[in-house]
């Protein structure tokens, strides 16, 4: 018997989504060009309103939109933000995503330079137990170990020695492996690093963070993580602007 032809690699399984993303800076930005390249119907969203977008949306065909609208148009909902936008925007997240949307959380916590101290991640709460607290939804913490030049230009095919791995935590198998596919189809190996309660190891500070590990080590990274260290990060961050 005739087997149907095989898709390519990064188009398995993929449909496309309509993808909302708020902040459009180095993450979201980037976010923005590579999924709306993809075929997704992307829309975007930053502080300063649809008209700052305007180029962007050009180059890329996403949509610019108010805030409240991109929250309201999410199947997936990506936030990327400075951790002091969260609350606020929690309170819109409440009023307008729809129930069944997935929120994907790309924040890490930089105290001193790009966010205000945080007093419970100071003390020790896993910084996306914060993060889910204040957008009063379950949240996938995905993409925040990757940095933005790699993101930006480190996508790579299946296969290829130097493709770069990607923890990604939460609750919900499902809505992880629809991160998962999304990271594949930027090319990039996402896999399933647990429950927020262990996303402490893909933190700032982690061997897995920012290192372009491929799967294999970034798995062992993840596994062989140690908890002092996402701190000690903290307190260099800091420092730095002392
Ligand atoms: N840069 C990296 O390499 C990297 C890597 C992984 C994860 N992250 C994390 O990802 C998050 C975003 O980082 P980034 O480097 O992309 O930041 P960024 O370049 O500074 O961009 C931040 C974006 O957030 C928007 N924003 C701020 N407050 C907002 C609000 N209240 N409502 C809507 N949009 C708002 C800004 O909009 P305006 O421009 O209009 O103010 C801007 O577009 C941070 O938590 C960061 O730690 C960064």
């Amino acid at each position: 018997m005739q087997r149907p032809a095989e898709p390519e690699d990064n188009e398995k399984e993929n449909k496309t989504m309509d993808i909302s993303i708020v902040g459009s800076g180095s993450i979201g930005g980037t976010l923005a060009r590579q999924l709306a390249h993809r075929g997704h119907t992307v829309t975007i969203a930053n502080s300063r309103g649809p008209a700052s977008l305007a180029q962007l949306a050009d180059e890329t065909g996403a949509t610019a939109a108010e805030t409240t609208e991109a929250i309201t148009r999410a199947r997936v909902l990506i936030i990327s933000v400075p951790m002091g936008a969260l609350p606020e925007l929690g309170r819109t997240i409440d009023k307008h995503l729809p129930a069944d949307a997935i929120v994907v959380d790309t924040s890490n916590y930089v105290p001193g330079l790009r966010d205000e101290h945080i007093a419970a991640i100071d003390e020790g709460l896993t910084e996306s137990l914060w993060v889910e607290r204040q957008l009063r939804r379950p949240i996938i913490k995905a993409f925040n170990t990757i940095g933005a030049a790699s993101l930006a230009s480190g996508g790579r095919p299946h296969g290829d020695s130097r493709r770069i791995a990607a923890p990604v935590s939460g609750a919900d198998a499902t809505a992880k492996q629809t991160v998962i596919a999304l990271l594949d189809e930027l090319g990039f190996d996402g896999f399933d690093a647990g429950d927020l309660g262990h996303s402490w190891r893909q933190e700032p500070g982690t061997a897995v963070y920012t290192t372009d590990l491929p799967l294999d080590q970034a798995r062992k990274a993840v596994d062989a993580a140690v908890r002092s260290d996402t701190a000690a990060w903290r307190e260099r961050m800091a420092a730095l602007r002392q």
